[in-house]
């Protein structure tokens, strides 16, 4: 030790560098942090999970006291937006929790190095002119928004944004146009039609939400077109050019053909994300990048460098703030000599628009390429508690292995789907059975007893439909 300055130096305090920080000096090793930006929390805290969410949980009490939702239930009211609030409510999110953070580091001793880190050799890294040794570096970057060639942001002019500006917006736009219909052109696309704005979504694919379930992407296209969002799919934007306050985008059909012109107030770019390896000199350290920009590692998350670590977004695998905690974890804990492993077969994704939608394990199609399946469905129409609470939209699949029944997947649209996978992904965890999930008692009435029948549909059995 006397050589290093630190056991573990981890460059970038995201989820998955925040994380892997504490339990790292939770296990005694002496650590520090290299973060660039003024707090802490990477992406997720300062401008991703908890402000969107926090845009999403707003502008779902507005629509709900706006669009009918409230008088349905005899609660007569007109609401007045006031988006001053509204932004003040989502900046105290993040200051509370990102201010968590920091008590946090200083509770478990981690050293926050104030500044960017680059390499400067295979042990060593410079922060703020000042150079660290460490005998383990985590590389813990994450990633950044993916520009579209031809349509460039520029959050300050608040016409061309991304998701950070989409967040920040002084007005509600008359008519925002989202590039990219996956997890951010939804829930931010969401957010200001809630509030009032028309939205058109133009997405390159033949469907939304890539990566989801067949019949996910398909029911879930249906629910947003039917709260007002239009979509262009099979469409890719060519270009833009803003005049004054408006952008004026170039639309061509994705397999070529003529050109059409969209004139919007606000144009959301979300057509992905890319892994942030910029600037961290990895060729001093004897790293390289893959195809896609990412840093490859092997199961226990060490690089071709010994010594040299990465995890979250500048990885492969989804790009989701708690597959990077837990990569975090786990990676401290190897570094420690323990066993920290990451089951990447069982990582939940939720998008939280109304309703939500959530899954965990293979789609029905992936699960068919490696095999013979067996599929119950259920649909939240006929949950009592969904249907009482006014929220037909959705289904529970299930989706297991025909010979054995283990459960290989399970998706879910309801409005609270987020918070149900979450069994869904502890009984895969588990390995468990459609049966097992089939005779597990579900309190009722609660919208979980959706999985519970979806699981009983397996075998042919639910009592509700
Ligand atoms: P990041 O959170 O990106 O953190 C990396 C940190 O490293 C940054 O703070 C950066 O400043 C710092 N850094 C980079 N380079 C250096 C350097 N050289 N030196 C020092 N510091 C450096 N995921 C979910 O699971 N649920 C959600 O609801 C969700 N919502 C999202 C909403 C939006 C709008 C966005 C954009 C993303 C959302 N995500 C969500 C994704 C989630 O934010 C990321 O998956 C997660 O933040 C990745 O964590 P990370 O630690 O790998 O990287
Ligand atoms: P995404 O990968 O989810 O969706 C991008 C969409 O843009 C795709 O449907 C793609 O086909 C489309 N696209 C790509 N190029 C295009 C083009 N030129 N024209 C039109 N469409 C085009 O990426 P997104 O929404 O930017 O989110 C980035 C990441 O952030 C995601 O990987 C997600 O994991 C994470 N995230 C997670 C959230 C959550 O967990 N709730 C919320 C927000 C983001």
């Amino acid at each position: 030790m006397a050589d290093y300055d630190y056991d573990v130096l981890v460059i970038g305090a995201g989820p998955g560098g925040y994380v892997a920080a504490i339990r790292a000096a939770q296990l005694g090793l002496k650590t520090a942090c290299a973060e660039g930006r003024e707090t802490l929390g990477g992406t997720c805290l300062n401008v991703g999970c908890i402000p969107s969410k926090a845009m999403l949980h707003a502008s779902e009490y507005f629509e709900a006291a706006a669009g009918g939702a409230m008088a349905a239930m005899g609660i007569k009211v007109k609401p007045e937006l006031d988006l001053g609030t509204m932004h003040g409510q989502r900046k105290d999110a993040v200051k509370g929790l990102t201010g968590g953070i920091e008590f946090l580091f200083k509770k478990n001793k981690v050293d926050w190095l104030k500044g960017y880190a680059q390499f400067t050799s295979k042990d060593s890294v410079e922060v703020a002119g000042k150079t660290y040794r460490a005998k383990n570096i985590i590389i813990a970057t994450g990633s950044s928004v993916t520009p579209l060639p031809g349509v460039e942001v520029d959050n300050d002019k608040q016409v061309i944004v991304d998701s950070t500006g989409a967040l920040e917006l002084a007005k509600v736009p008359g008519h925002m146009v989202v590039i990219g219909g996956g997890v951010i052109g939804l829930e931010l696309g969401s957010v200001w039609r809630r509030l009032g704005a028309k939205v058109t979504c133009v997405e390159y694919l033949d469907q939304i939400l890539p990566g989801m379930d067949g019949d996910v992407r398909k029911e879930a296209n249906k629910i947003f077109k039917k709260q007002g969002i239009e979509f262009k799919l099979k469409t890719k934007v060519t270009g833009a050019t803003v005049k004054g306050k408006k952008a004026v985008l170039t639309l061509e059909p994705a397999a070529g053909g003529d050109a059409e012109t969209l004139e919007a107030d606000v144009v959301l770019v979300s057509i992905g994300r890319k892994p942030n390896t910029d600037g961290l000199a990895l060729d001093k350290a004897g790293l390289a990048v893959n195809q896609r920009g990412q840093i490859e590692t092997d199961h226990d998350f060490s690089t071709q460098v010994p010594g040299i670590w990465a995890i979250g977004d500048v990885i492969p695998g989804p790009m989701l703030a708690h597959k990077a905690e837990d990569e975090g974890i786990a990676c401290a804990e190897n570094i420690a000599g323990q066993t920290g492993i990451v089951n990447h077969d069982v990582i939940p994704s939720v998008v939280y628009t109304w309703p939500e939608i959530a899954g965990v394990g293979l789609t029905e199609e992936q699960a068919k390429e490696k095999g013979e399946v067996k599929v119950g469905k259920f649909p939240m129409l006929a949950n009592s508690r969904a249907k009482t609470n006014h929220e037909p939209d959705g289904f529970v699949k299930v989706i297991a292995d025909a010979k054995t029944d283990r459960v290989l997947g399970v998706w879910c649209i309801a409005s609270v789907a987020g918070t149900m996978i979450a069994q869904a992904a502890q009984a895969m965890e588990f390995g468990a059975t459609s049966e097992d999930i089939a005779y597990t008692c579900h309190a009722h009435p609660t919208h979980s007893e959706a999985i519970k029948e979806a699981a009983m549909a397996v075998t042919g059995k639910p009592i509700h439909i």
